[in-house]
C-alpha cells in the first residue's frame, strides 16, 4: 500500500469546478467557499513561454480571444476576458499566470494539483518550464504541488528539472502496464477517469504502491463509493456537493 496521501481528498477541477469560469483566479475563493482545500488546474505555455492557466490549445471556448495559445504572446493573453463566456458577473476575469495562481492558492491555503497541459509539440518545454517555476513558487511550502500530465514526455522533463516535486501519470482507463510506466517516470500516483472504473482496478493500483486520483467525479454517491474503495482523491466540478471531512 502507498504511504499516506498528503493532499486533500477532494480537489476542485480547473480551480472552481462548475461554479466559476475554469482556470481563473475567481474560481479559487469559490472553491474555498464550497469547503474545498485543494484545486486542480491546467498549465500551458504562451508563445513566449509564460506558463498560464488554460485547458484548450485554442482561445475561443474560454475567452474572447482567437487562435492558438501557443501562437499568442503573454502580453496579448493578458488582455483577454476569460470570464464573460461563463457569466456576466465574471466579466474582466483574466487568464492567470502560474505565478499568480500559486500566490493566490498559497494565500488561501489551497493545495494544488498542477496539470501540465502542453500544446502539441511543446511537451518537454512545458514540463520543464512549469516544473522549474513550480519548484521556486512552492519552495517554502510544507505541501508541494502534485504535478500531473497525460504527456510522459512532459513528466520526464519535469522530473529532470525539479525531481523533488511529486508526479502523477494521467490516463483515461487504467492501462495494463500502469505500474511499469509509473515506475519509469518515478510517479507516485495514477490519475484515472471515473468512467468504468472498477474496484478491482483500484485494488491493483494500490497494491502496486501507487496513489490513485479519479476525475471528474460529480455525483456524491459515486465519490463516496470511490473513497470507500480506497481511492485517495476525487477531482470534481461540484465541490459544493462533494465534501469529506
Ligand atoms: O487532471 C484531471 C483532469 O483535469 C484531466 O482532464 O481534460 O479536464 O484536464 P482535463
Ligand atoms: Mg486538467
Amino acid at each position: 500500500m502507498p504511504a499516506a496521501w498528503p493532499w486533500p481528498r477532494v480537489l476542485a477541477h480547473r480551480c472552481g469546478g462548475a461554479l466559476a469560469p475554469e482556470n481563473t483566479l475567481a474560481g479559487l475563493p469559490v472553491a474555498v467557499a464550497a469547503g474545498c482545500r485543494g484545486v486542480e488546474f491546467d498549465v500551458m505555455l504562451s508563445a513566449d513561454g509564460v506558463p498560464v492557466l488554460i485547458h484548450d490549445e485554442t482561445l475561443e471556448r474560454t475567452s474572447n480571444g482567437r487562435g492558438a495559445v501557443a501562437d499568442t504572446p503573454y502580453a496579448a493573453l493578458r488582455g483577454l476576458d476569460a470570464g464573460s463566456w461563463f457569466a456576466a458577473r465574471f466579466a474582466g476575469e483574466r487568464i492567470p499566470t502560474l505565478a499568480e495562481a500559486a500566490e493566490r492558492c498559497t494565500a488561501l491555503g489551497l493545495a494544488v494539483n498542477l496539470e501540465i497541459k502542453p500544446s502539441s509539440g511543446r511537451e518537454a518545454q512545458t514540463g520543464e518550464v512549469a516544473a522549474g517555476l513550480a519548484s521556486r513558487l512552492w519552495s517554502a511550502a510544507v505541501l508541494p504541488p502534485l504535478l500531473s500530465s497525460f504527456s510522459e514526455t512532459a513528466l520526464d522533463a519535469a522530473r529532470r528539472r525539479a525531481p523533488e516535486l511529486p508526479r502523477g501519470l494521467l490516463v483515461e482507463g487504467v492501462p495494463a502496464d500502469f505500474a511499469a510506466r509509473c515506475a519509469r517516470l518515478g510517479a507516485v500516483a495514477l490519475h484515472v477517469a471515473d468512467a468504468g472504473l472498477q474496484r478491482a482496478q483500484v485494488d491493483a493500483v494500490r497494491a502496486a504502491g501507487l496513489h490513485l486520483a479519479v476525475y471528474t467525479v460529480n455525483e456524491p454517491p459515486r465519490a463516496a463509493e470511490l473513497l470507500a474503495w480506497g481511492v485517495d482523491c476525487v477531482i470534481t466540478d461540484r465541490p459544493d456537493l462533494i465534501r469529506v471531512s
